[in-house]
């Protein structure tokens, strides 16, 4: 059983509220608030992504289940930077950044997102700024997806038939991309938008 406590915690979304491993600084703990069918749905979907081998490369990675003094845990790479400090969700950037060179740093990694999500057919229902970190790490800078994966139990065909597999996730993805031209910062800075493909 692993005890958790504030000192501990990292941040919440909708669903789940995220600690820090007290035994492993490289993990983080995801505990659902209430009982949640998305979170069923990601944990069916990257138990499906590992026995497929695909790679994480894009993605945190996950370390299957424990018991902890606040309920049932999620085990999850802890993303962080090379300076050792939690990283950042993008949205935090476009927000509050007003270094553009750093901006422009963050979206030339849009491309290889893409690259990955369409090689490997990672279907992200929830691709959005919110569940993308930026991970500054010099030379190996990665943005990697933490949250919004989804299993869908109502259509296995999906699955199985990449017609529809790449037409939902063409929809996720332009999406993400229009939701990026939107931004204030993008919008300032057009030549930004070069690498929102
Ligand atoms: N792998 C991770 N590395 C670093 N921080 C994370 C990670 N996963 C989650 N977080 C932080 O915890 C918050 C909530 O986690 P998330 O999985 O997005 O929960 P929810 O499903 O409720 O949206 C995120 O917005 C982020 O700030
Ligand atoms: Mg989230």
């Amino acid at each position: 059983m692993i005890f958790l406590d504030e000192s501990l915690y990292i941040n919440k979304g909708t669903n789940r509220v995220c600690y820090v491993h007290p035994n492993d600084k490289t993990k983080c703990l995801k505990i659902d608030l209430k009982d949640s069918k998305e979170t069923k749905r990601e944990l069916k979907y990257y138990k499906q992504l590992i026995k497929k081998n695909i790679p994480f490369d894009s993605l945190s990675k996950y370390y299957g289940e424990v018991q902890t003094n606040l309920g049932k845990a999620e085990v999850f790479e802890l993303i962080r930077d090379n300076d050792e400090t939690i990283s950042m969700e993008v949205d935090k950037y476009l927000k509050n950044s007003n270094n553009i060179e750093e901006i422009e740093n963050l979206l030339k990694l849009v491309p290889s997102l893409k690259k990955y999500i369409f090689k490997n057919k990672i279907f992200v229902k929830d691709l959005n700024t919110v569940n993308i970190m930026y991970q500054q790490n010099g030379e190996k800078s990665r943005l990697v997806i933490i949250d919004g994966l989804s299993h869908s139990n109502y259509n296995p065909f999906f699955y199985i038939c990449d017609y529809f597999i790449n037409k939902k996730i063409n929809k996720s993805w332009n999406g993400f991309i229009n939701s990026l031209k939107k931004r204030e910062i993008i919008k300032e800075n057009s030549f930004l938008s070069n690498y929102l493909i």
